[in-house]
């Protein structure tokens, strides 16, 4: 019963990977082109694990995906691999639309070759995990109720126009093949092995520096904070229970403004570094200007994924922040290779060339 993960050098598809070996005997392959957002320091403690096999590659060689398909005969596919910045999607919409919709697209071309080949018992069992954003629904009203998985979609970026693309294509591959697909729409994730251009590992880092910590606009944009143990957790839950043709929100019930989320680091950076360069690191918060078409607001309600699979939180906010900011102090050297770039060098001497098996 193996498992085929797309995108899992990056900072969930990493997090799943680990926590999948260490609660599963069940074989993972990971299919990954390493980008600038793909680590493999981030798997450096699996990489002679039999139990998993690292390719790199691209999720729209369909040649690659269908012949990966066709030797490790996975029951299953979780779908993380995009770009997924929304800052770079402003500045660079190409690569977006090309990996999240024409790759999906392709992934999910080869994916559904691959099935039809399947007996009907297999067939049963399959499932393919599409992973999403909230910030497909848009911008929620500072009044209105948190989006449901009936919310209509009104994506606002380039990022979030390219995940509802590829959500309503990954849609269409269940209603008109019936390949049994689910799709998350998960809130923004935050925790170990973050890659720091997102807004908590980059405070968390800039604070350690003593660099500025930049907040765009006023600062009070509001998004609800997952963090990524328990998004992996609610993912094997849908693999496992999960209803084929169906959407699931998953979020932290965590809604913070982003000046909130950065004041939080800052008294745990008071509190746990030792010899800090700057104190108290608030002083380091400037307000810059604001992203272009910046969405106020995200909030999903998370009932359908509590009441039908039972799933629910471990980590608060608090418990949560706390843990990732102790992640990176105790992962200097991790943070030392992505600064330097040393982790880029290190990939291309290892996997430079498309390697078949690890
Ligand atoms: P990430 O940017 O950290 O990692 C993406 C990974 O995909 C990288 O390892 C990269 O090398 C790989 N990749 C990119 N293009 C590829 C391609 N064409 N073929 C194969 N691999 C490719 O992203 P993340 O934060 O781990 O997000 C994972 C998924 O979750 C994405 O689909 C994202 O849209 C979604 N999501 C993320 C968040 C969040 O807060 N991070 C929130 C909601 C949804
Ligand atoms: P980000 O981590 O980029 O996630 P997303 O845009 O997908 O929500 O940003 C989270 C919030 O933090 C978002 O409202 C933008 C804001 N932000 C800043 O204020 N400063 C920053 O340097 C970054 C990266 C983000």
């Amino acid at each position: 019963m193996t498992v085929l993960v797309t995108g899992g050098a990056g900072f969930i598809g990493a997090n799943f990977v680990l926590d999948w070996l260490s609660v599963e005997d069940r074989p993972i392959v990971n299919l990954d082109k390493l980008t600038y957002a793909g680590n493999m320091q981030s798997l450096a403690s699996v990489l002679d694990d039999k139990r998993h096999t690292f390719v790199r590659g691209d999720i729209a060689d369909t040649e690659l995906v269908s012949a990966l398909l066709n030797s490790h005969r996975p029951k299953t596919i979780v779908h993380f691999a995009a770009e997924s910045h929304v800052d770079r999607s402003i500045s660079g919409p190409d690569e977006f639309i090309r990996t999240n919709v024409l790759g999906t697209f392709h992934l999910l071309e080869s994916t559904r070759r691959y099935f039809e080949s399947l007996c009907a018992s297999d067939q049963d069992e399959f499932r393919f995990i599409n992973v999403s954003t909230d910030e497909v629904y848009g911008s929620l009203d500072p009044q209105n109720p948190a989006f449901t998985e009936t919310s209509r979609y009104a994506p606002n970026s380039p990022y979030s126009a390219s995940k509802a693309a590829s959500d309503h294509i990954a849609r269409s591959y269940f209603h008109t093949y019936g390949l049994p697909v689910i799709t998350s729409n998960c809130s923004n994730n935050y925790g170990p092995l973050q890659f720091p251009e997102k807004l908590v590992p980059l405070m968390i880092m800039n604070g350690l520096h003593g660099k500025p910590l930049p907040i765009y606009g006023d600062g009070l944009n509001i998004r609800d904070w997952l963090y990524v143990g328990d998004h992996c957790a609610a993912i094997r839950l849908l693999l496992d229970r999960g209803q084929p043709g169906e959407t699931y929100n998953i979020g932290g019930d965590s809604e913070m403004t982003n000046l909130d989320v950065v004041q939080a680091i800052c008294t745990l950076l008071d509190e746990l570094v030792d010899g800090a360069r700057v104190y108290p690191h608030k002083q380091l918060i400037r307000h810059i200007e604001d992203r272009p078409g910046h969405d106020r607001r995200y909030a999903v309600n998370t009932d359908k994924i509590r009441t039908e699979l039972a799933w629910q939180v471990s980590e608060t906010f608090k418990s949560g922040l706390r843990k990732t900011v102790q992640w990176y102090l105790n992962n200097q050297n991790w943070i030392a290779e992505v600064e330097s770039g040393d982790y880029l060098n290190w990939m291309e001497s290892h996997y430079g060339h498309r390697a078949a098996g690890r």
